[in-house]
């Protein structure tokens, strides 16, 4: 139970019936200064009804409220303020932590769904940064929500249908070699489609083969159903390489193509509800009402589109999960085909809209640039992971030569360190690709926090701790420890309720830093009655270390 709760509770015996315990709990404050009190509750409220000046309510308060819980109780000014007895609280805190380990801030299922469609790349394209975004920050907001409570269900909406499935075909039949293709998919298939776009500027009429190559497919050709399969089971195998380096799982892997049976029904419910309407040949929803621009269904040659995709995975996704929150991690570019989603939803009388949501992200760049795949500047993913885990294995190598599994460890370290970067800034922000500043042992890296819980893991292990609980402690750094520990389960919270990973981040640097602080005054190891305690505390640090990492997708070695 929080400790506003509980001052909530001492202050309804005194209060009486005049504010309900929800209605003081809500009250309470944080006094302005450490110095006036740990909590303070404002007596405006209760003027009226004690026709008495704030100040005097205060006093009367102040002078009746007695708990152990409380060292000190003041009035200042129309405020009641209260000093929290530091050992009561913190046995209380350590020891709920130690009792409940991974559990701590864990909330009950509440049997509802949440969807979160992330990563979401496209065939035969290579795994861009911003699906590198999509991806962590994904995976970061499911896990947050199932701590939650929420069960959850992470959809990786393949970008495996389009026109430019035609167009490599083409390119692939002219062009194309199957043993290259077969050792290098994703960059022998995106060289194919950059040269079908080079020739194309020659010989206008490759666009219409590629058309007519997308149409086979559509109409369910044989060969162009083998190659559409292999592109994508090629190109499968290449993103579960990444999925497996950045330890992230799916649940479902429909993509676009697994709604090409399910757009009819969407049309049909469009045409009924007379949203549909013809412009220049194509078939659009009018989204005027609401000042958007029209929501494009399908082109004047029948093909459909992504918005028509889209819709139709809406409405199955609620279908079959009953959803109670859906949530789109795509980055901010795609704002506008949202608005128009939802928006035609809603014109649809669908009223699960209310739980949708896009999540939108800033881009990566480096030196300023926007790092892109164009022009054959292709960043591979795998590569940069693989750079980032070379990088750690040199910083081990350096710093601690006799580790044992240092490859594990610089995996969990170079991965971490991607993953930590990428989180640690609200997820709108623009972002800084650079490995080594990433890489670093100190400031806000994960490289810090994760060897900020392995100094305090050997630590339990060189002062052999015995699992004793916390005996309780007053001095400023036990304090500030503590109170970082007690605001967890708030953070958890907030983080899923602003779908924002970056709290945990900031959350689990706070805590190796007031851990670190401890650390560097207090003898932890110094053979005294008071050490099995003191490795108490330590041990709770840990654990919710441990968990907050992982919440945001990031492992932590207990050795590094
Ligand atoms: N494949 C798309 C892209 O790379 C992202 C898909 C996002 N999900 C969705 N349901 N539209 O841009």
């Amino acid at each position: 139970m929080s400790y506003e709760r509980k001052y909530a509770e001492a202050l309804s015996r005194v209060i009486g019936d005049e504010l309900t315990l929800d209605q003081i709990e809500a009250l309470i404050e944080k006094p302005k200064h450490e110095a006036h009190g740990d909590l303070a509750f404002p007596c405006f409220q209760l003027a009226k009804a004690y026709r008495k000046a704030p100040v005097m309510i205060a006093t009367d308060i102040a002078g009746e409220l007695n708990d152990e819980l409380f060292t000190k109780v003041e009035a200042a000014g129309p405020y009641v303020n209260v000093f929290l007895s530091r050992d009561v609280v913190s046995q209380e805190i350590i020891n709920t932590v130690l009792d409940e380990s991974a559990d701590y801030a864990t909330h009950a299922t509440r049997n509802e769904t949440i969807v979160t469609d992330f990563s979401s790349p496209n065939i035969a394209k290579p795994f861009s940064m911003g699906h590198l975004r999509s991806t962590v920050i994904g995976n970061a907001i499911n896990q947050i929500a199932r701590k939650n409570g929420y069960d959850v269900v992470g959809i990786n909406h393949l970008g495996d249908w389009g026109t430019q499935f035609g167009k490599l075909m083409v390119a692939y039949k002219k062009w194309g070699d199957e043993e290259a293709v077969r050792a290098n998919p994703i960059a022998e298939l995106l060289k194919l489609y950059v040269h079908f776009h080079e020739e194309v500027k020659t010989q206008p009429e490759l666009e219409d083969e590629g058309r007519a190559w997308f149409k086979k497919l559509e109409d369910g050709n044989e060969e162009a159903t083998e190659l559409w399969t292999w592109f994508r089971d090629e190109s499968l195998k290449e993103f579960q390489k990444v999925y497996d380096l950045l330890g992230v799982e799916f649940d479902s892997f429909n993509g676009e193509a697994f709604y090409n049976d399910k757009m009819d029904r969407i049309v049909a419910m469009l045409e009924e509800k007379q949203l549909l309407v013809e412009s220049e040949g194509a078939m659009v929803v009018s989204l005027d009402d609401e000042n958007l621009p029209p929501c494009l269904i399908k082109k004047k040659d029948g093909a459909t589109l992504y918005a028509t995709r889209d819709l139709a995975a809406a409405v199955y996704r609620h279908e079959t999960y009953n959803f109670v929150q859906a949530n789109y991690v795509v980055g901010g570019e795609q704002a506008l085909h949202f608005k128009q989603l939802f928006s035609v939803l809603r014109k649809l009388g669908y009223d699960f809209v209310d739980g949708m949501h896009h999540v939108p992200f800033g881009l990566i760049l480096q030196e300023g640039k926007k790092m892109s795949t164009r022009k054959g500047r292709i960043v591979l993913l795998e590569e940069v992971l693989k750079e980032a885990i070379e990088k750690a294995q040199a910083n081990i190598a350096q710093k601690n030569p006799e580790l044992a599994n240092a490859d594990d460890v610089a995996r969990m370290v170079g991965v971490g360190a991607v993953i930590f970067h990428d989180l640690k800034n609200e997820r709108i922000n623009n972002i800084e690709f650079d490995l080594d500043s990433m890489l670093k042992f100190e400031g806000e890296t994960g490289p810090y926090v994760q060897y900020t819980n392995a100094r305090a893991n050997s630590l339990l292990r060189k002062g052999n701790y015995d699992g004793s609980t916390f005996a309780g402690a007053d001095d400023d750094h036990t304090w500030g420890v503590v109170t970082m520990l007690n605001a967890f389960p708030h953070v958890i919270t907030r983080a899923h309720e602003r779908r924002e990973p970056s709290i945990i981040s900031r959350y689990v640097l706070d805590l190796a830093q007031a851990f670190n602080k401890y650390y560097g005054h207090v003898r932890v190891l110094e053979e005294d009655a008071g050490k099995q305690s003191r490795l108490a505390l330590v041990k709770a640090v840990t654990i919710v270390l441990t968990e907050g990492l992982r919440l945001i997708g990031v492992q932590a070695p207990e050795e590094m």
